[in-house]
C-alpha cells in the first residue's frame, strides 16, 4: 500500500521532529497500519520539499523507538505484531516503544506511571501454546468423563492415579533411563509442592541443603520457608563444583544436571558418576530436577542420574510444565525405596493435589501413543526456535555478548557486558515493550563479579517474534554495551 503523508510544517521544533511526530501519531492511531511500507527517503524528501537528512533523521528516530523496522533492500515498514494466544499477562494492544520523555499513547497504571505494552516476553517458563493438541485433549477428556466412569468425580489415589503413574514410569524408563516402578511415582501439582512434601519427609533432621549457585529460586524459597539452611555451591562450566559440595558436608543437594537452571550447563557422564559415588559414600540424598530433559539440541541426552544410581540416593523430579503446559499442574517425583517407605508411613493422609480429571485425561493421551508423537513434534518446533534464537542473538549482537547453556531446554543465558546493572538494562528493554529477565534472583549471594546475565526463554514466541524482539533489543541496548 502506498501512503501519501499529509504532513504540514507547524513551525514547532526542528523539521525532522515534526515529521517524526506526524508519523508516530499516524502509526499509533493505526491510520498507517502495521506492515505498511513508508515512502522511500528520496521520494518523500522531494514531495515534501525537505532535505534527505531531515527525512532520514525522522525515520531513524522511529526505527530506534521500534515504530518501524528496516528490511534489507526494501525500505522501512511499520512494525507488525501478533496477539499471543496464551500469556502470563493479558496483552494490551501493542503500541510501539515510547521513550520516557515521549510517552504519548501509553496507558497510565494505578500510580500514574505510564505502561508500555509488552510485545516480546522472553520468560523462560513460556511454552508454545499454539501447538497444544487441543482436539486430542478434548477427545481424551470427553472419553474419561463418560457417565459410566463416575469414580472420576471423587477423590482419587493420594499418590496419584495408578493409570497415570504407570504411564509416567514407563515413559521415564524409556526416555530418561529412570528406574521407576508405578509404586515409586508420586504426583503433585508442581515442583514446589513436591519439594514441600520432601521437606515434610526430612523435617526431623532439618538438613542443610546444598544448592547450585546460581540456582532455581522457586525451589530455594520452599526450603527456606521450612527452615532448612541453604549452602550455595559455586558452579563451573560443567555444573556444580564437586570439591565445594564435598566440603559442605551437606546431606542433601538439589541440582539440575541436565540443563542447569539458570546457566544451562550440562553435567557430563563422568562427573555424574563422581557425584553418585559421593552420595553413596556419605549417605547424602540428591534431588535431581529433570524439568526439561526432553529437549536437547546438540547431542543425545545423557541418562538421568537416577538411572545410573545403584545406591538409592537419588530423588528424581520431573514435570509436564515444559513438555505439555504449565497450567496443567502435573509434576512427579520418583522416590528411592527408603524414602518411599517414609512417605507411605507419614504422608499417605495427604490428598492428591493434581486434578483427577486431568490425570486421567493425560493417562489416556500417553497410552494412545499421542504423547510421544507430541514430544517428537515439539522437539522439532523448539529446535527451530532454538536455532532462531541463537542466530538472532549472533546477528544482532555478534561478539558483544556471550551465549551460554544453549544445548538444551527452552531458554538460554546471555551475558551482556555493560556498565549498567541488569535491572537498568531490563528497564531499558521494558520501555521498548520487551520483557527480559536478569538472573539476579537466582543467586543467594551476590552476583557482583559477573557481567549482567539474562535468561532468554524462546518457547512461547514465534520465529518472527524471536527475530524481531532480539533485533529491537539490540537497537535499545547497543549504546550501553561494552564495559562490563
Ligand atoms: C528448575 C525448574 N524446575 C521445575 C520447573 C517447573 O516447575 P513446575 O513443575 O512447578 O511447573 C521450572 C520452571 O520453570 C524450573 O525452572
Amino acid at each position: 500500500m502506498d501512503i501519501h503523508p499529509h504532513w504540514m510544517r507547524d513551525g514547532a521544533g526542528p523539521l525532522y521532529q515534526q515529521l517524526y511526530q506526524y508519523f508516530r501519531e499516524e502509526i499509533q492511531s493505526r491510520r498507517i497500519p502495521p506492515g505498511t511500507r513508508l515512502p522511500a527517503v528520496r521520494a518523500l524528501s522531494q514531495s515534501l520539499l525537505l532535505s534527505k537528512t531531515t527525512v532520514e533523521t525522522a525515520y531513524h528516530q522511529l526505527l530506534a523507538e521500534g515504530y518501524i523496522e528496516s528490511r534489507e533492500r526494501s525500505g522501512f515498514y511499520v512494525v507488525e505484531w501478533e496477539e499471543e494466544i496464551v500469556g502470563a499477562e493479558p496483552r494490551a494492544r501493542s503500541v510501539p516503544f515510547l521513550p520516557s520523555t515521549q510517552r504519548a499513547g501509553t496507558k497510565p497504571d494505578a500510580h500514574g506511571e505510564q505502561i508500555v505494552p509488552i510485545r516480546y516476553d522472553f520468560h523462560q517458563a513460556r511454552v508454545d501454546a499454539r501447538h497444544f493438541p487441543y482436539d486430542l485433549w478434548r477427545r481424551y477428556s470427553n472419553q474419561c468423563m463418560q457417565l459410566e466412569n463416575r469414580e472420576i468425580l471423587y477423590y482419587g489415589d493420594p499418590q496419584g492415579e495408578p493409570v497415570l503413574r504407570e504411564q509416567i514410569a514407563a515413559y521415564l524408563q524409556k526416555a530418561r533411563g529412570v528406574h521407576a516402578s508405578t509404586d515409586a511415582v508420586v504426583l503433585g501439582a508442581g515442583t514446589q509442592l513436591l519439594i514441600h512434601l520432601l521437606c515434610c519427609l526430612f523435617r526431623l533432621d532439618r538438613p542443610v541443603v546444598a544448592m547450585e549457585e546460581p540456582g532455581y529460586n522457586g525451589v530455594r524459597v520452599v526450603f527456606q520457608q521450612h527452615g532448612f539452611p541453604i549452602i550455595p555451591i559455586p558452579l563451573e562450566e560443567d555444573g556444580i563444583r564437586l570439591d565445594a559440595l564435598e566440603e559442605s558436608e551437606a546431606p542433601l543437594v538439589y541440582i539440575t544436571p541436565s540443563h542447569q537452571e539458570p546457566t544451562g550447563a550440562v553435567m557430563p557422564y563422568a562427573k555424574r558418576t563422581r557425584l553418585l559415588q559421593w552420595a553413596a559414600r556419605t549417605g547424602a540424598y540428591i534431588i535431581e530436577d529433570d524439568y526439561d530433559g526432553e529437549f536437547r539440541y546438540q547431542s543425545k541426552p545423557i541418562p538421568s542420574l537416577q538411572g545410573m544410581d545403584q545406591a538409592g540416593r537419588v530423588i528424581y523430579l520431573g514435570t509436564f510444565s515444559k513438555s505439555l503446559l504449565p497450567s496443567i499442574r502435573i509434576s512427579y517425583m520418583v522416590l528411592p525405596p527408603e524414602l518411599l517407605r517414609v512417605y507411605q508411613e507419614q504422608l499417605s493422609e495427604y490428598d492428591q493435589s493434581c486434578s483427577r480429571i486431568h490425570q486421567e485425561t493425560l493417562a489416556l493421551f500417553m497410552k494412545s501413543g499421542q504423547w510421544e508423537r507430541h514430544i517428537r513434534r515439539m522437539r522439532t518446533i523448539y529446535g527451530r526456535k532454538h536455532q532462531a534464537m541463537l542466530s538472532s542473538l549472533q546477528a544482532a549482537f555478534g561478539q558483544r555478548v556471550r551465549i551460554k547453556g544453549q544445548n538444551a531446554g527452552l531458554s538460554m543465558t546471555v551475558e551482556v557486558p555493560s556498565a549498567l546493572t541488569p535491572e537498568e538494562l531490563a528497564s531499558r528493554a521494558l520501555s521498548a515493550g520487551i520483557r527480559v529477565y536478569p538472573t539476579t534472583k537466582k543467586w543467594l549471594t551476590s552476583p557482583a563479579e559477573q557481567p549482567p546475565a539474562f535468561q532468554f526463554g524462546f518457547g512461547g514466541l514465534s520465529l518472527a517474534e524471536i527475530e524481531e524482539g532480539i533485533r529491537l533489543l539490540a537497537q535499545v541496548w547497543t549504546p550501553y554495551l561494552g564495559s562490563g
